[in-house]
C-alpha cells in the first residue's frame, strides 16, 4: 500500500511507468477502447479548498477506469466540525478504496495517510501539488520528448507549484530555474533536499535570467487560495515578474508556457502569451485526466 503525497514518494521508474500507462490510456480513450482496472473501487475525494480541475479529472478519471467517486466537501462532513484527522482516516479506509485530499497544512494529509489502510494522495496543500507536475511534465514530452536535461523555468512565487516543480526535478531530471521577488522565494529546505539528490536548481530574482534558453516556461498565481487578503501587496511585489511576450522572448524559439490555471490574465501572465500560439494550458488541464488515470491505477489496482 502506497501513498502519493509528494513526488519523492514514487521512483522516477515508477514516475516513468505511471506516464506511460498515462499515454496508453489517453490513447485508448480516444479510440473508444474501455480500460476498466478498478472496477468496483470507489475513492473519497476530500476538499477544504475550491478545485474546477482536480475534482473533474479524479471524478471522470475514476469513471472511466470502472470506479466510483466521492466528493466530500469538508463543510458539510463531521470532518468539517473537528471530527480529528486520524478518526476520519480510519473510517473511511473501512469504506473506500482510495482517498484524495486537497487541504491547507500538509501535514493534514500526513496525517490522514499516517492513519488510512488506502492510498492517500495529495490533490493539493499549502505545500505542493504533485498531481501537477506529473501532469504538466506529461504534457512536456508529448509536446517534445523527454524532459530529462531540458530547462524549466519558474517564474513567481516560490508556492506550491513551485516546490513540486523542485521535487520534480529530482524525479525527472530537468534542470529548474526559478525567479521569484524576493520574500516569496520557495522553502529553501525542500531546495536543499532535492539538491542533495541531485538535483540541478537555481534560484534568482531576475526573470530574464531565468527564462534565459529555457525549453519551458510556467507560472502560476501570486495569491494561493487561502492568501486572498494579502492580493494586493503581492501586486506591488510582483511588479515584473509577469510572464509576458517580452519575458517568452528570452526562452529557446519552441519553448512551451504553463499555467496550472486558474490563471489570472494581466496579472501573472498577458494574455497574448496564456492565448497565444506557445502556451499548451488547454492540453495541460486535460492531461490532468489522463496523468492521474496513471497514478490511480498505480495505486488502486
Ligand atoms: N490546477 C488545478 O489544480 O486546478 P483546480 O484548482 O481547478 O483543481
Ligand atoms: N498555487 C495555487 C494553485 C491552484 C491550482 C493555489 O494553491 O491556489
Amino acid at each position: 500500500m502506497r501513498h502519493f503525497l509528494t513526488l519523492l514518494d514514487i521512483t522516477p521508474d515508477e514516475a516513468r511507468h505511471i506516464l506511460k500507462r498515462a499515454a496508453k490510456m489517453k490513447r485508448q480513450l480516444k479510440e473508444g477502447k474501455a480500460c476498466r482496472p478498478l472496477e468496483g473501487k470507489t475513492l473519497a475525494m476530500i476538499f477544504d479548498k475550491a478545485s474546477t480541475r482536480t475534482r473533474v479529472s479524479f471524478e471522470v478519471g475514476m469513471y472511466q477506469l470502472g470506479g466510483h467517486a466521492l466528493f466530500l466537501h469538508s463543510g458539510t462532513t463531521q470532518l468539517g466540525r473537528g471530527e480529528p484527522i486520524e478518526d476520519s482516516a480510519r473510517v473511511l479506509s473501512g469504506m473506500v478504496d482510495g482517498v484524495i485530499i486537497r487541504t491547507f497544512a500538509h501535514d493534514n494529509v500526513q496525517r490522514f495517510a499516517e492513519y488510512a489502510s488506502v492510498p492517500v494522495i495529495n490533490a493539493l496543500t499549502d505545500t505542493t501539488h504533485p498531481c501537477q507536475i506529473l501532469t504538466d511534465v506529461f504534457t512536456y514530452e508529448e509536446q517534445r520528448g523527454s524532459i530529462e536535461g531540458k530547462t524549466v523555468a519558474w517564474v513567481g512565487d516560490g508556492n506550491n507549484m513551485a516546490h513540486s516543480w523542485i521535487n520534480g526535478a529530482v524525479t525527472f531530471g530537468y534542470r529548474l530555474r526559478i525567479a521569484c521577488p524576493e520574500g516569496y522565494c520557495p522553502d529553501s529546505r525542500m531546495m536543499a533536499a532535492a539538491r542533495a539528490l541531485g538535483a540541478d536548481i537555481t534560484l534568482t530574482h531576475d526573470p530574464l535570467a531565468a527564462v534565459a534558453d529555457a525549453d519551458l516556461v510556467t507560472t502560476d498565481v501570486w495569491a494561493s487560495m487561502g492568501q486572498e487578503t494579502e492580493q494586493a501587496e503581492r501586486e506591488i511585489a510582483f511588479t515584473g515578474f509577469r510572464v509576458d511576450a517580452r519575458v517568452m522572448s528570452y526562452a529557446k524559439p519552441d519553448a512551451l508556457f504553463m499555467h496550472c490555471l486558474p490563471a489570472h490574465r494581466g496579472e501573472e501572465v498577458s494574455a497574448d502569451v496564456i492565448d497565444g500560439a506557445q502556451s499548451v494550458v488547454w492540453t495541460e488541464a486535460e492531461n490532468r485526466l489522463h496523468a492521474q488515470k496513471g497514478l490511480l491505477e498505480f495505486l488502486m489496482a
